[in-house]
């Protein structure tokens, strides 16, 4: 009996534990730079399929949830990564775009931020509306 109750207050503390809290998943999907799998192939199409090991590689990008429809989870700021991956015989580098800091836009916010700024990231995010 004793070690029965030892077992359930074990048990209700694990769960205790397991309960993540709403505000803490309210922050984790929030839009923010997120760690993301990205398939070699996908961004190298020209090199011969699943030629890379390993043949998907994790970057940061833009993700998660704007409250409302109408906004999107885009970068403001992004950098090139370069990444050693190996290939059947060597070892080589590839470069994968990544963000550095996200914001929701609305399609004409992003039109606005469209004209302030000239980079790359405009034409990557205008596609995604
Ligand atoms: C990343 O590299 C590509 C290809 O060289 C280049 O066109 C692009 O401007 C670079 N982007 C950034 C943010 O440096």
């Amino acid at each position: 009996m004793r070690e029965c109750s030892a077992i359930l207050s074990s048990y209700s503390s694990l769960l205790f534990f397991a309960l993540i809290q709403l505000s803490e998943v309210m922050a984790k999907c929030s839009c923010q730079v997120m760690d993301q799998l990205v398939y070699v192939y996908d961004e190298y199409p020209q090199s011969v399929e699943n030629n890379y090991i390993p043949h998907c590689v994790v970057v940061r990008r833009c993700s998660g949830y704007c409250s409302g429809e109408e906004f999107k989870c885009l970068p403001t700021l992004e950098r090139n990564a370069t990444l050693q991956v190996n290939q059947v015989l060597f070892t080589s580098i590839l470069t994968f775009l990544e963000h550095q800091q996200c914001q929701c836009r609305s399609f004409t916010e992003n039109l606005i931020f469209l004209l302030n700024t000239r980079s790359k990231i405009i034409s990557y995010a205008t596609a995604d509306f």
